[in-house]
């Protein structure tokens, strides 16, 4: 898969260089391209955003940078998805991400100050398909962390990126639910046992726990996962 973003913090980006994804991109499973914002900008002060039409406080990106990046980036690609992190977005989920491991092309557009001028989503419709996006119902400064964040999800579920696919099963949102606890050794700490049903041995007794811990987890720190409003069944 390849990942273009286009940003005017590039540094934001150094860390995908470590770790899992790091390793990913030294084994060609991740080809994560960072682009500058200003190389496409045409002025002395390579500026990228101006005062909003209308009036009102802050400043818009420009859409002529925009535009150039887009077409430098995409020149190749057929159809890719192009993601704007936004809080006026749609949630991201790990429904969307699993959807979007499964893509060739991904570009990422991040806004900052006060967002991009909104004709930009529109001319980049002509040359993909456009996605808005929200990591959630708070605002951060721009779309750099909320990119990381979703390459971190989107990029974990390509194919060969974990070594064990198993892993990926059991974890939180994969299912509906919240993971159930995970315990190791030793089985007493600082005065605190680990629950007797995981030292039994009984597999059904551990399956059938885990289950129910799953659910009452749910229940009480996300009962909006049970309403059934967010398409997995979880039960
Ligand atoms: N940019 C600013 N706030 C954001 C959010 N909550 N999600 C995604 N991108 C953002």
């Amino acid at each position: 898969m390849r990942i273009d973003v286009v940003t005017i913090f590039p540094t934001y980006f150094e860390p995908l260089e470590m770790s899992l994804l790091g390793r990913a991109r030294g084994r060609g499973l991740l080809d994560i391209r960072v682009h500058d914002l200003r190389e496409w900008t045409h002025d002395r002060h390579r500026t990228v955003d101006d005062t909003p039409y209308g009036g009102g406080a802050g400043m818009v990106m420009k859409p002529e940078p925009w535009g150039e990046a887009l077409d430098a980036v995409t020149v190749d690609a057929h159809d890719p998805v192009i993601l704007f992190p936004s809080p006026a977005g749609v949630l991201f989920t790990q429904a969307m991400a699993r959807e979007l491991a499964g893509e060739e092309r991904l570009v990422f557009g991040c806004g900052r100050y006060e967002g991009i001028d909104e004709r930009v989503f529109d001319y980049a419709g002509s040359i993909g398909r456009v996605r808005l996006v929200s990591l959630g119902d708070y605002v951060l400064n721009g779309g750099e962390v909320a990119t990381m964040a979703m390459i971190e999800a989107i990029g974990r579920l390509v194919p060969g990126v974990i070594g064990n696919p198993e892993s990926l099963v059991e974890e939180s949102h994969e299912d509906g639910l919240l993971e159930y606890p995970g315990f190791t050794k030793p089985s007493t700490w600082r005065g605190r046992e680990v629950p007797s049903v995981l030292l039994s041995g009984n597999h059904g007794a551990i399956a059938r726990w885990r289950r129910e811990q799953q659910l009452e987890r749910t229940r009480e720190r996300r009962p909006d996962l049970l309403d059934g409003e967010d398409g997995d069944d979880a039960r």
